[in-house]
């Protein structure tokens, strides 16, 4: 039996806090967690309608991951990349042939230990391949909290062609600038016909720029903290602008990749278009090890291919984290878990949409699959906490409506809430079904509710 009050007293005196400051920071005790539920130290129960951080996407310890990481534990521990290990092998062959079939754009994949390590992995993949240094990156986009870590010693990242000395490259941009931000995708584009807004003021920054020094964009096909569903013509817009550019399209799908969107694949939603370099990571293994990943097209893999490439992390490619993708994805080929996301999906879609009927304080509801943004207003259409996406999260966070409906929902049994201040995150996990879909709806409904006596 865990003592749950000498926990609470190592958690609050020793583990160093994110996100919250250490007064503001609540001991929320989870005893474990079980399909769609998370079991509170304190006995009661919450279905996870938000799969952790949109992360989770099979549920928690769902027995396809744990089953494969078991039979793989009973076989490997740690392999370094230097040496090759069976899930390492098959995950990749899974990613490309069977997830991917049909594209003829993927070469390789290699796996990561975070979606950041493989945000980071591809910004260098692009740098090098291009010899460019800058970076164009969405306003309101996330792709991790790290900085600097290859530039703090010698290898950084260096292309070696292997017979030549003169010829080996640093990854462009020592030391370090170039990241250029670019508009977000909405709201301005919102009600738009024709060429889109956001996609006028980037091709600006582009010539400003300079398209000679960028060497890619990233973007994310739905946002994941700032919970943004872009304009249905962005995406072919911003891809028709880095290929008249010449510049790569980095598509970070840590968040939306392997179903979260209704497609595996965000970018799939748009017909005819394909990233050059796409970043993986959650949804891949349902969380369930730390993970993350890079699909490289094939002619990236086949220039990286010819070189000797000094790069890559202790973790790479680590057989425990390679088999929980590959019993991940194998049971999700095999039960058209794409198929149920898309039926689900509807239902919760539909649902949403009743709720925006009667709750005056719904805005916008954007979305695709089983992952929804839902943007709170004031009487008069306005975002509530006028700062919106720009929040600094200052002030009294309690007050912001996405914490109202938090805690209205935790009162009706429900884990459901959001980053930035005026929009709710829907994203239960895959496993989720009709009566659940129901009861969070159900509690969204209540939550909805409270933001209506108190901003409405
Ligand atoms: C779109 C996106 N990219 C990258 C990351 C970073 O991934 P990780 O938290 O696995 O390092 C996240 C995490 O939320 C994300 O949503």
């Amino acid at each position: 039996m865990s003592n749950w009050t000498e926990i609470e007293r190592w958690d609050r005196a020793y583990y160093l806090h994110n996100v919250q400051a250490q007064a503001d920071y609540t001991f929320l005790a989870v005893d474990r967690a079980d399909g769609n539920f998370i079991q509170l130290a304190d006995g009661s129960r919450l279905l996870d309608f938000q799969s952790q951080l949109v992360s989770d996407s099979m549920g928690h310890r769902h027995p396809a991951a744990v089953d494969a990481v078991n039979q793989a534990m009973t076989r490997y521990g740690h392999v370094f990349f230097g040496m090759a290990n069976e899930y390492r092998a098959r995950a990749a062959k899974l990613v490309i042939e069977d997830v991917l079939a049909g594209e003829d754009w993927p070469g390789r994949f290699r796996v990561f230990a975070s979606g950041t390590e493989a945000v980071e992995s591809a910004l260098a993949m692009a740098r090098l391949y291009t010899g460019r240094p800058v970076i164009l990156t969405q306003a309101h986009s996330f792709h991790g909290s790290t900085m600097g870590a290859t530039w703090l010693r010698g290898y950084r990242n260096s292309l070696n062609p292997g017979d030549d000395l003169s010829r080996v490259v640093d990854v462009p941009g020592f030391p370090v600038s170039g990241y250029i931000p670019i508009p977000p995708p909405e709201p301005a584009d919102a009600a738009v016909e024709g060429v889109l807004p956001s996609i006028t003021a980037t091709e600006s920054i582009i010539r400003a720029v300079g398209a000679e020094n960028i060497a890619a964009v990233i973007t994310e096909p739905m946002f994941g903290a700032g919970g943004l569903m872009p304009h249905d013509g962005y995406y072919p817009a911003l891809r028709e602008l880095s290929r008249r550019h010449g510049f790569l399209w980095i598509d970070d799908e840590v968040l939306c990749g392997f179903g979260r969107l209704g497609e595996w694949f965000g970018y799939q939603r748009h017909a005819g278009i394909h990233p050059d370099l796409m970043v993986v990571g959650k949804g891949i293994n349902g969380s369930l090890l730390p993970s993350g990943g890079v699909v490289a097209a094939k002619a990236v893999a086949e220039y990286f291919d010819r070189a000797r490439w000094w790069s890559g992390s202790t973790w790479d490619g680590h057989p425990l984290v390679c088999a929980s993708i590959v019993g991940n994805l194998e049971y999700m080929l095999e039960n058209d878990v794409l198929g149920q996301v898309r039926v689900k999906g509807e239902r919760l879609r539909a649902g949403l949409a009743e709720l925006a009927e009667r709750h005056p304080c719904v805005g916008r509801v954007g979305g695709a699959g089983l992952y929804f943004a839902v943007d709170l207003v004031n009487a008069n259409g306005e975002p509530i906490v006028p700062e919106d996406r720009y929040t600094g999260f200052t002030g009294d966070l309690g007050a912001h409506p996405n914490h109202l409906i938090a805690a209205e929902c935790a009162r009706h049994g429900v884990f459901l809430g959001g980053f930035v201040p005026n929009t709710v995150k829907v994203a239960p996990p895959f496993t989720v079904n009709d009566d659940e879909i129901d009861q969070g709806l159900s509690a969204l409904d209540a939550g909805l509710s409270a933001v209506d006596r108190r901003y409405a």
